[in-house]
């Protein structure tokens, strides 16, 4: 696998993201999908998408813990541009199970039950979102983290057997919010606020200036356990 990424890693090496996009959604027809949290990236990433109208599905993980301002662009996003985002929700019953024995809120008291609380919230529901496909695309920029800096935009995705591309992976921030204001793009206001990195909401704060972009994710535990899984790093 590692020399067959190299060899498209060279292909799109000088393709700019919508062309990269259109690339992968020409060599792995209906088998490319793109993870949407509505955060700045990720609209930038649909707007891409959907005005170009590349044949890649959209689809964002449902938790049932999404702020109100998430939900808002998640129903601007396709008022704008008419087009299905799908949502994956998780199992009702282990759900049920879950909150009956521990409480709406059980994620404070360990990373037991955080790690426990993302994996039927997050990464069941992703697994189904990503059943039977190729690619997958996401917003990860390398700037969010040390751990993001050590990725790559094109990733041999070990745990679900796919390739993963982050089309804006070497942007800034400020190209971001450039190319946002450029295109008329609808974001999360939350951005404005001092929310650089948008989860759910009994686990995402806002951020001090000077602060890391992910230090308002599960601000109480260990900085080193602070990915939820859906993106690992090894
Ligand atoms: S996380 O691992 O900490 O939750 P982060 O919020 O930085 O991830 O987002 C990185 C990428 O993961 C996003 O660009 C998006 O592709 C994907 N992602 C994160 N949360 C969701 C979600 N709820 N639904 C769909 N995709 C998501
Ligand atoms: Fe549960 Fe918090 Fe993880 Fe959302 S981020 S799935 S509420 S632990």
């Amino acid at each position: 696998m590692k020399e067959k990424l190299i060899e498209i890693a060279e292909k799109i090496k000088d393709l700019d993201p919508v062309e990269a996009l259109r690339f992968f959604a020409d060599q792995y027809p209906g088998k490319i999908v793109f993870s949407t949290s509505f955060g700045w990236e990720d609209q930038v990433i649909t707007h891409m998408i959907f005005a170009n109208d590349l044949p890649i599905e959209v689809f964002t993980l449902e938790t049932g813990r999404l702020f109100p301002e998430t939900y808002y662009v998640w129903n601007r996003t396709l008022e704008i541009y008419n087009k299905p985002i799908h949502a994956y929700f998780p199992d009702a019953q282990v759900l049920q199970q879950m909150v009956d024995k521990k409480g709406p809120n059980s994620f404070y008291e360990s990373v037991e039950n955080r790690k426990e609380c993302c994996g039927i919230r997050k990464l069941e529901p992703l697994k189904r979102a990503l059943k039977g496909n190729d690619l997958w695309v996401t917003g990860i920029r390398s700037e969010q983290s040390t751990n993001r800096h050590d990725m790559a935009n094109l990733e041999w995705d070990e745990q679900n057997q796919m390739i993963k591309f982050h089309p804006i992976f070497f942007w800034s921030l400020d190209k971001v919010k450039e190319y946002i204001k450029i295109n008329n793009i609808v974001y999360n206001t939350l951005h404005d606020k001092g929310f650089p990195s948008i989860g759910c909401a009994p686990c995402t704060r806002a951020v001090r200036e000077g602060e890391d972009f992910r230090a308002g994710r599960w601000w109480w535990e260990d900085q080193s356990k602070k990915e939820c899984g859906l993106h690992t790093t090894t």
